[in-house]
């Protein structure tokens, strides 16, 4: 049987479009899950959308459409972009599905018998565009430290979840399993921030608004926010539904993907309610850090938002999905620029990668009439030394990825493209033309083509149709010749013959206009 591997993405608050920084998220849990299938596992994969709460009553009104008229139109939207973006999502969980409604009643009550919410009152400066409150000291100006725009003092009648009574627990689990919470700075942060100064207990309904799920024996109490949100994970699965055989299958979660501004709520609270519920805790929560423009965080007022439909369009889906990955630091925000992009663009894709096969595809046509000469066992120093120099990458790449340092490991895929354009200048196969030494060029012919195979296989997870045509392009037709399995192989065996006439898969871009033009989609 096959290992499983359960992915999971926040649920999207369904508040307009998606720009590159919302779709970063999915797009790293999507290469993720590629990555797991490409190794054999059985890999499930949920995202969807958090629905309920004020701001979301609010929108719907503005735009004189039921909440739930106006929530469907969202997540369908959500959906079409996650398709035309080649997210293979197996289940999308719609807050306001009757399969999660009726079970976060359930887990609500559950929580109130065992004494782990109770009542009382809550008062503070509320947010209502971020449906925060915030205590006097995390404003700033007065205003809400979030997104800058005017609080409210609200006080009212609320449910309390005791965070406290856990908090002990919570540490202990930290110490006990070191990959947890990835990466590791973010867990002092919890510690420092939010558990050593004493855990405040959790505010789990409202009644101020009405637009939630509510608390069945209490009905004028709305679940708010977290209780509701983060069970989608589980409910998601059928967990205390007639059908929990999902549940039963895939969790505990294996890796949950959450941005750094909701680190907290699933690196405290998630693993508070799981262990309320009795539940085993998820294997790693990996924290991300932020996609930000020059002049801050990406908004339409500001005018520098950019789509991901536009990238697409443009530049196609996989070089969006490699700027995306790529540049993302582990320790930093990244910041987008035009310019970074069209450089990225220009030497990573098409200098190095397109012009590697386009070499290596009009060489062997030049040399071989297009057929791939066989593997040579005559030792010859330059190839066995770019030999181990490829596995070794691909341990690194692999080492990489699964501590989920992603850019790095792309980096590494990246550092065997140079060496193998640098082997065809060591190995100058137009003098081994010239000097009629037919089996070293045989040799040479082969060990591009054979680093080519595997650096297609190994972009597979995030840039499929580059690895697809690339695959195509040095005629490597048969499945099993793309799996992880063979990756490490040097088959000696294979027939295989290039396409004629190579095709470019990434061409060189105008610097300027490029970037003119990213300057101004930015403004729209
Ligand atoms: N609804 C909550 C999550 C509940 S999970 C139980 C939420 N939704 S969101 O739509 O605001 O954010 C969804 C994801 O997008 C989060 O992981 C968030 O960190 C991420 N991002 C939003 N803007 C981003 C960038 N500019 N860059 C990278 N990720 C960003 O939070």
């Amino acid at each position: 049987m096959k290992d499983k591997f359960y992915i999971t993405t926040p649920i999207y608050y369904p508040s307009g479009r998606f720009h590159i920084g919302t779709a970063y998220t999915t797009v790293l849990a999507n290469s993720i899950k590629q990555y797991h299938k490409l190794k054999g596992k059985d890999v499930y994969l949920i995202t969807g959308t958090d629905e309920h709460g004020q701001k979301i009553e609010e929108k719907a009104k503005e735009q004189g459409k039921t909440p739930k008229e106006y929530v469907d139109e969202m997540a369908a939207m959500a959906k079409e972009l996650w398709t035309k973006m080649g997210i293979e999502y197996d289940d999308f969980i719609q807050t306001t599905e009757e399969r999660h409604e009726k079970i976060v009643q359930k887990i609500f009550d559950r929580f109130m018998e065992q004494g782990d919410i109770y009542k009382g009152e809550y008062e503070g400066w509320y947010c209502i565009p971020c449906e925060t409150f915030f205590t006097q000291t995390q404003l700033v100006d007065g205003k809400c430290p979030d997104c800058g725009r005017e609080v409210k003092l609200m006080k009212e009648e609320a449910y309390f979840f005791n965070m406290k009574k856990y908090a002990d627990k919570l540490l202990q689990y930290y110490e006990e399993h070191p990959d947890f919470i990835k990466p590791d700075y973010r867990k002092n942060e919890m510690i420092n921030n939010f558990i050593k100064p004493g855990l405040e207990d959790l505010c789990v309904t409202r009644t101020s608004f009405e637009w939630g799920i509510k608390v069945l024996k209490d009905p004028k109490h709305v679940i708010y926010v977290w209780v509701d949100a983060l069970t989608n994970y589980i409910t998601a699965l059928g967990y205390l539904s007639e059908n929990d055989s999902l549940f039963q299958k895939y969790w505990p979660a294996d890796l949950q993907i959450v941005g750094k501004d909701i680190a907290r709520f699933h690196l405290i609270y998630w693993p508070i309610f799981l262990m309320a519920l009795d539940l085993p805790l998820p294997k790693t929560i990996l924290v991300h850090n932020w996609i930000m423009m020059k002049d801050g965080k990406m908004s339409k007022s500001k005018g520098n938002v950019i789509y991901p439909e536009t990238l697409m369009q443009r530049y196609g889906l996989d070089a969006l999905k490699y700027f995306l990955l790529r540049e993302m630091p582990l320790s930093q925000d990244e910041i987008f620029s035009p310019e970074a992009f069209v450089e990225r663009y220009n030497f990573d894709l098409c200098n190095d990668l397109s012009n590697l096969l386009n070499r290596t595809v009009s060489m062997v046509n030049k040399y071989f009439e297009g057929n791939v000469p066989y593997y040579h066992q005559t030792p010859n120093e330059v190839d066995e030394e770019l030999e181990s120099y490829t596995l070794q990458q691909i341990e690194k790449f692999e080492e990489k990825w699964n501590e989920y340092e992603i850019a790095n490991s792309i980096q590494e895929i990246w550092n065997l493209i140079a060496r193998t354009n640098k082997y065809i200048d060591e190995t100058m196969p137009w003098q081994l033309a010239n000097k009629e030494e037919t089996e070293k060029l045989e040799s040479c012919m082969y060990h591009l083509v054979e680093n080519l195979r595997k650096i297609a296989i190994l972009i597979q997870p995030f840039m499929k149709e580059t690895a697809m045509n690339i695959f195509r392009q040095i005629g490597i037709e048969k499945q099993e010749m793309k799996t992880w399995e063979k990756l490490k192989e040097y088959p000696k065996k294979e027939t295989i013959k290039v396409i004629e006439k190579g095709e470019p898969i990434f061409m060189r871009l105008n610097v300027q206009e490029e970037i003119e033009f990213l300057k101004n989609t930015m403004k729209n």
